[in-house]
């Protein structure tokens, strides 16, 4: 019995030994031979691999063998599969270096012109905000922003716009809805969490942020704000519901209409050169008075008319006047002691004018071809 067992055992070994020095020496052949990491990869897999590796293969017939004998054969399979580990592992690292040593040959021409990448450029409407800003710090203004969702205090009610006035509707403003309908809770801004505050909306224009300057620092106050407004106009060549403005504001001991022209006609020379002059027309704002309408005249045709000016030879430029005694008093300012000027001016317009734009639906288009012109 034990005999019969034990031929039958090196019967079936010798067949399994044949098997993996055939396995043996074929791996070392095609490891040598192999080119490349990806064609040794795949060799690895064809004879390792788990699933239907050729060595995996060979291996399960250990089910064969009896039970008291499988100890001795594992220990052979193993012994044969880590010496062709080892010849692949050999083929492995000599095909990395030749890899390595190939990637260190190749010659790279570092004079080679590139392809250069498309560059962004600052947009015309920030040039031209920039522009103003310059002119305003050279005269030792600060700069303030305000917020884009204000409520009706500061949009209108600080600014001398009572909740019956007609403007109100002129204004065309977006409101907001609120949390939990109309009475609900604010938007969680603290800039809008004032005493006073009623509907959120989107700002109608930068004056707002008179008052909310003037609450924040005391007289005197000297200060640009630009930023974005809204308003609900239909959109076309002329007009679009979100666009920017400027307002400056002045106030202080002494400040006169005089001081507001000099500073505008100052403003308007350098926007659009040494020689324009500027007109002031009677107008009416409820946060001014009195109050004008600023333009400036042509700078196409220098007052004689052209299609730029409608043939009026004059441009509109913005409103302007002396504060309000009302809007001091909402921001804190004793109006008996204090005065002051404010105006507030179109960011795209300028730029409409100053470089023969005719359509102010351009400037949000991101059509590279007409940014381009101006980078
Ligand atoms: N806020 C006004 C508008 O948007 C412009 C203005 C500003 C007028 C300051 C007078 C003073 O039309």
């Amino acid at each position: 019995m034990a005999a019969t067992h034990a031929a039958f055992f090196f019967y079936i070994w010798g067949i399994v030994e044949d098997q993996l020095a055939a396995l043996e020496s074929e791996v070392k052949n095609r490891a040598t031979a192999a080119r490349s990491l990806e064609e040794l990869e795949a060799l690895r897999t064809a004879i390792l691999g788990r699933k239907g590796g050729r060595l995996s293969n060979i291996m399960s017939g250990v089910g064969k063998i009896a039970k008291a004998d499988r100890a001795e054969f594992g220990r052979r399979a193993n012994e044969a599969k880590t010496r062709i580990e080892a010849i692949l592992d050999e083929a492995q690292a000599r095909l990395s270096d030749a890899d390595l040593q190939s990637q260190l040959e190749k010659r790279y021409d570092v004079t080679f012109p590139g392809t250069p990448p498309r560059l962004g450029s600052i947009h015309i409407l920030r040039r031209t905000l920039d522009d103003v800003a310059d002119f305003f710090r050279s005269r030792g203004f600060a700069i303030v922003m305000g917020p884009e969702v204000e409520t009706e205090y500061f949009n209108f009610e600080a600014m001398n716009i009572p909740a019956d006035h007609p403007s109100r509707d002129a204004m065309d403003t977006f409101y907001l809805a609120r949390e939990n309908g109309p009475k609900g809770p604010l938007p969680q801004d603290p800039l809008l969490q004032t005493p006073g505050a009623t509907a959120p909306l989107l700002r109608t224009h930068t004056s707002p942020m008179q008052v909310r300057a003037m609450l924040e620092y005391p007289p005197p106050i000297a200060v640009l704000v630009p930023g974005k407004t809204y308003r609900r106009d239909a959109l076309d060549a002329r007009h679009t519901f979100n666009f920017h403005q400027f307002e400056g504001l002045q106030v202080d001991r002494g400040i006169t209409f005089g001081h507001l022209k000099g500073f505008v006609s100052d403003l308007c020379r350098h926007l659009y050169g040494k020689t324009r002059r500027t007109r002031f027309r009677p107008s009416y704002f409820q946060f001014t008075e009195p109050s004008a309408e600023v333009d400036v005249s042509c700078p196409v045709c220098d007052g004689g008319g052209c299609r730029t000016c409608g043939g009026a030879g004059w441009l509109e430029m913005g409103g302007s006047g002396m504060v309000h005694p009302n809007v001091l008093r909402a921001a804190g300012y004793d109006p008996e002691a204090y005065t002051g000027w404010a105006f507030g001016l179109g960011i795209e317009r300028i730029a409409m004018v100053r470089h023969g734009i005719d359509d102010i639906r351009l400037f949000t288009e991101n059509d590279p071809a007409f940014l381009e012109q101006f980078a």
